[in-house]
């Protein structure tokens, strides 16, 4: 079958925001303890951090990285996690059901993104605390001027400020199942002083409140009208969360994942310039799509309900999931959707980053390896730079039950910077294998393009993953292709492919 595309140069979105390609770091079960943190381990370095990991994750090429939760920071108290190591308390975290430690704390996280070469993006606690300690936090970590607290930032080892910009105003507030969860009114007030207050202390500040948990919450939409018709002056984002699995069996509605985020953020759009008119404003809010990925949510739900409620392990292995070659392809086709929207989602985090949904993967005294899903994320971050140009593909379509749309089964977008175009492509068939031509030649602008790296994921098994024992069994190859007229080249079924052109 052929597939063919222009690619118009008028349509582009503008500059990349290069926090589209953030992660998500929670105090969730191995993803801290045993996973970026585990001091007995031959890697480990004078902190205690494992360096395979940390190597690790800069391949992965991590932006910024959202901290420490998720729905664990609505029942967090920061102050826990700094002073000395052998003070610090053990809570019960009641989100996972489990003990924290404490070990790893701000000082601690803060540590390691520079050890990664990251930035942080920090979530305040508005399930069981408020205005009063988002501000004491914001204090420790960014005020430069001699306090109590900032006197205590510098006697824990850090006397320069973090300086931090991204702020997080809660987690899902939305969900019932969030400590303190509030109506979208409770909300909405208690966003907006916490950012009014903050940024009395810094007014360089970027503040994130919380949208919808997903598409599919039955407040959705007013959730975030209500949310901005309060907040709308105090927000530069709001944040938009989704998971997608595959469920019963129905590879084909997996592999259109990617549709529903697409209608996701373009609804998200629709109400943040709603707003921006009622507001008689053209501010433009933006999105921070700051939990996405793969997630097989229904296993966890089987298990979640059956904790005994007097256990409260330490570090337990919780969200392992083991991802496939269909995962990563969707996930691909998740990242290509972003990108497509680059001029609005100006921020992104993969959920999460180890060991619990992740694209990395430790055995505590053992290896780490790379999940399938980890190389469509590492090789799009790597390639991208520059601007972004939405790629709409001449193919069949393919029915998504999610978006309730025909949608095009080859999905694709298009990148250019000085010094070349990267074309990231899926193809969201199961069965047909699409010859692809790419008419770059407008992009380009009469430079002669030279084909410099080309990658393909895509297996006959669509269930190979990598593992423990067989960690290298899915990588991607290399793809063929042709660099003429047009750019060629032949997509598998259930593929995702990346290709670099160079002037
Ligand atoms: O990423 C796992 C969980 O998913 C997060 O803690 C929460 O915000 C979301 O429901």
């Amino acid at each position: 079958m052929n597939a063919s595309a222009t690619v118009d140069p008028q349509r582009s979105l503008g500059q990349i925001d290069r926090r589209i390609f953030g992660a998500f770091v929670e105090h969730l079960g191995r993803h801290i303890y045993d996973g970026i943190f585990e001091p007995g381990h031959p890697s480990a370095d004078e902190n205690g951090f494992r360096t395979d990991v940390i190597e690790l994750v800069k391949e992965l090429g991590v932006s910024t990285i959202r901290y420490p939760g998720g729905n664990f920071v609505s029942g967090y108290n920061w102050e826990d996690g700094v002073g000395p190591r052998d003070q610090r308390p053990e809570r019960l975290d009641l989100a996972w059901h489990t003990t924290e430690t404490n070990q790893v704390g701000l000082h601690e996280f803060a540590d390691w993104c520079d050890a990664v070469g990251s930035d942080m993006m920090m979530a305040v606690n508005l399930g069981t605390r408020g205005v009063a300690e988002a501000l004491a936090l914001l204090e420790y970590c960014n005020v430069p001027n001699p306090t109590t607290r900032t006197r205590q930032r510098a006697a824990n080892g850090h006397p320069d400020p973090f300086g931090i910009k991204m702020w997080c105003l809660g987690n899902e507030m939305d969900g019932p199942w969030q400590v303190g969860h509030r109506s979208a009114e409770d909300y909405a007030k208690i966003a907006s002083q916490t950012a009014k207050a903050m940024k009395m202390l810094d007014n360089s500040l970027e503040f994130v409140a919380c949208g919808s948990s997903s598409r599919a919450m039955p407040t959705f939409g007013k959730w975030e009208e209500t949310v901005l018709e309060h907040a709308f002056d105090d927000l530069d984002f709001i944040s938009c969360h989704a998971y997608y699995e595959e469920i019963d069996g129905d590879t084909q509605e997996f592999l259109t994942s990617a549709a529903d985020m697409d209608l996701f953020i373009k609804q998200v759009v629709a109400v943040c310039d709603a707003a921006a008119a009622k507001h008689n404003s053209d501010k433009q809010i933006m999105i921070s799509f700051d939990e996405w990925n793969v997630w097989y949510l229904t296993e966890w739900q089987k298990i979640e309900g059956k904790i005994p409620v007097d256990v409260w392990p330490t570090a337990p292995r919780l969200l392992e999931d083991s991802y496939n070659v269909k995962d990563a392809v969707v996930v691909g086709d998740l990242l290509i959707t972003l990108l497509r929207h680059s001029d609005r989602v100006r921020s992104a985090s993969l959920a999460q980053l180890v060991n619990v949904i992740a694209p990395i993967m430790t055995e505590p005294g053992g290896p780490t390896w790379r999940q399938t899903t980890f190389f469509p994320f590492s090789i799009t971050s790597r390639l991208t730079a520059g601007e972004s140009i939405p790629v709409d593909v001449e193919c069949p379509t393919v029915f998504s039950r999610k978006a309730n749309a025909d949608v095009p089964t080859v999905n694709a977008v298009a990148t250019l910077d000085e010094k070349g175009i990267s074309l990231f492509v899926v193809n969201r068939s199961l069965t047909d294998a699409f010859d692809l031509g790419v008419d770059l030649s407008q992009l380009a602008g009469g430079r002669v393009l030279t084909l410099a790296e080309a990658h393909v994921i895509a297996d006959e098994d669509l269930t190979a993953a990598n593992t423990l024992t067989d960690p290298q069994r899915v990588a991607p190859e290399a793809l063929e292709v042709a660099v003429g007229a047009m750019v060629s080249a032949q997509l598998p079924p259930v593929s995702w492919a990346a290709i670099r052109l160079t002037f």
